[in-house]
């Protein structure tokens, strides 16, 4: 069994009913062993980081949460509960929300309409009827709009509602794709690399912002921009060929010098003690596709 324990019982942010527990997840994808036996826990209402190199899982095991990807072997607990055979459209119910690698809005809707997507476990009747052609409160979709306009305000891009995706610059996509999440009032919010093509300059608010979201919801986080990273997550678990290789808090994480060997591709005593050095390289400068060696 891989290291589970670095958010422990004795820690009290880690209590209360909103905390993920991973057991032995393991998933093939044919012959490669994509995720071997990963266990973690995210405290309720904290910031939990993963990172790893690329290829190293991080996405797998969000997708494994989402119902996206069906484990080998494993078990996932949410708020106490375990999570069986979880299915993507049953998300919003089960009070999870992710955001994509990728952006992954749909270029023919409005950003607001964007939004709404994510707020329609919310509605009774109205969105999903009105693309639809059928009967549908009115009341109820200006609801979901009123609701998911404060979302965008949330996330700062309040004037936007009615923009169309294609025309915003990339932080701001990032930013709606972000409240399409918010707006299904998540329990439990899952980020694949938020600040992904973000500039140095947008890190801080986002930070600021993802912080503020762990006082509603617990928050998972995957990002390469290790500067994020140490600043917004409580503690950190590190991932290399599908194995947690090390979990602590962010300053326990950057000492451990098997993680900068991983992200070095490089043995353990060859690696630099000095981890931080590598931590404000954008891994999506990296060659698409790099992964051992890649910077981070
Ligand atoms: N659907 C799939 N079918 C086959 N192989 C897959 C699939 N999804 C992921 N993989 C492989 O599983 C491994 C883990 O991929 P994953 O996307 O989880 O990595 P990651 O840590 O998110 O990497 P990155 O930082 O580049 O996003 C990789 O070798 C990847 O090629
Ligand atoms: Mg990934």
């Amino acid at each position: 069994m891989n290291d589970g324990s670095a958010v422990d019982a004795g820690n009290p942010y880690s209590a209360g009913s909103d905390r993920l527990e991973v057991q032995g997840i393991t998933v093939h994808f044919g012959g490669l062993l994509a995720l071997d036996d990963v266990s973690l826990t995210a405290g309720s209402r904290q910031v939990t980081g993963i990172i790893g190199p690329n290829g190293a899982g991080k996405t797998t095991l969000l997708n494994v949460l989402c119902g996206f990807v069906r484990p080998a072997a494993g078990v996932v607990s949410f708020g106490g509960q375990e999570l069986r055979r979880i299915r993507p459209h049953h998300l919003a119910k089960m009070g999870i929300a992710r955001t994509l690698q990728g952006i992954g809005l749909f270029s023919g809707l409005s950003v607001i309409e964007n939004v709404m997507i994510g707020a329609t476990s919310l509605a009774k009747a109205g969105f999903w009827s009105g693309l639809l052609g059928l009967p549908r409160s009115d009341a109820d979709e200006q609801r979901l709009r009123d609701h998911s306009q404060q979302a965008l305000e949330l996330v700062g891009i309040g004037d936007y509602a009615d923009a169309m995706p294609d025309t915003l610059a990339h932080g701001q996509r990032k930013r709606v794709a972000l409240a399409r999440a918010l707006a299904a009032r998540p329990r439990l919010l899952l980020l694949d690399e938020p600040a992904s093509g973000l500039a140095e300059s947008e890190l801080a608010e986002l930070g600021d912002l993802i912080t503020s979201l762990a006082q509603q919801c617990t928050v998972v986080v995957i990002e390469h921009r290790m500067d994020l990273m140490m600043s917004v997550c409580e503690q950190i678990f590190v991932l290399d060929f599908g194995k947690v290789i090390a979990s602590g808090t962010p300053e326990q994480v950057q000492a451990n010098p098997a993680v900068t060997a991983a992200y070095l591709g490089t043995d353990v005593t060859q690696a630099p003690s000095e981890f931080g050095s590598l931590a404000s390289t954008d891994a999506n400068e990296a060659a698409p596709g790099s992964g051992r060696g890649a910077s981070w």
